[in-house]
């Protein structure tokens, strides 16, 4: 048996939400290297995901944009709209889109705290349940939710985000072993700090980043690919045999929790 066969893609369609930059537009490309078809789900910037797009194309395999804010109500039906719209089917979902406001707890406001569930923890349970027919028709699927260090670790101004979070990993354990018979595996991967656009202002404060970067026993923020990898060994046979699991990465940070 080749190892480097059981991480091939060709003729499976990956569903990357929010790929149009950072984590996602990474996994998005490495899962397109190694053969599989992506749409691309983003909210509001055309321009990244169009350029995600490109990127994904001269793999040489097929990429659909699917501008959607998954705030919305009614997810399930819509992604149902687009698949049959477009004639493609998903046997991977990366669970990767997240809002996160940052603010104290007792200064988040309703709407805030809608914005963050509905996004983060809502969004994926609707998700999960517009890809699981045709994984069980199948017999084969991947599901990868993009959690975070914080689903454990405190952070004093993103409890709510923290909360969808830790909420996404119960979910993951959960739909683990009621979908494990169907041939699914259903996974969660923690990043730490990751440099993206989502954190650059904050870290480009001195004392902030010095107070984080001593968090980390690596000594420096990650990079989208080292999140890109391991989503490819969990969304390929590869990872046929993991499920259920719960991993960081995150240069060693969660040892600190
Ligand atoms: N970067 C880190 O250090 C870090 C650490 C821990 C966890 N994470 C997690 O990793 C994932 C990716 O983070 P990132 O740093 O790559 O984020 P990012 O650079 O801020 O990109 C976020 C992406 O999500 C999309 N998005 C946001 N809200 C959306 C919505 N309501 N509907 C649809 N798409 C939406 C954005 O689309 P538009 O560009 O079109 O708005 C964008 O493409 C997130 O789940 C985040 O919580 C990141």
């Amino acid at each position: 048996m080749s190892i480097k066969n059981l991480f091939d893609l060709s003729s499976k369609t990956a569903l990357v939400t929010g790929g149009g930059q950072g984590i996602g537009r990474a996994i998005a490309l490495a899962l397109a290297e190694y053969g599989a078809n992506i749409i691309i789900n983003y909210r509001s910037n055309a321009v990244l995901a169009e350029e995600t797009a490109r990127l994904v194309r001269a793999y040489g395999v097929q990429c659909w944009l699917w501008p959607l804010d998954l705030i919305e109500d009614n997810i399930t039906e819509k992604f149902n709209e687009f698949i049959s719209a477009n004639n493609c089917k998903v046997d991977i979902l990366i669970a990767n889109a997240s809002v996160q406001f940052r603010k104290p707890w007792n200064e988040v406001t309703s709407d805030e705290f809608a914005a963050q569930i509905n996004v983060n923890l809502r969004s994926t349970l609707n998700l999960i349940q517009g890809v699981v027919p045709y994984m069980k028709e199948q017999k084969w699927g991947r599901i990868l939710n993009i959690g975070s260090v914080q689903q454990t670790s405190p952070h004093k101004d993103m409890c709510i985000y923290a909360a969808s979070k830790s909420g996404l990993v119960n979910l993951v354990k959960n739909l683990a072993v009621q979908l494990a018979p169907f041939g699914i595996n259903v996974n969660n991967l923690a990043p730490g700090v990751i440099s993206t656009a989502r954190n650059e202002t904050a870290l480009a404060n001195p004392e902030y980043r010095k107070t984080v970067l001593q968090k980390i026993p690596l000594g420096h923020a990650g990079h989208p690919i080292d999140c890109a990898a391991l989503s490819l060994l969990l969304s390929s046979d590869a990872g046929r045999y993991i499920t259920g699991g719960d991993f960081y990465v995150d240069g060693g940070m969660s040892l600190f929790n």
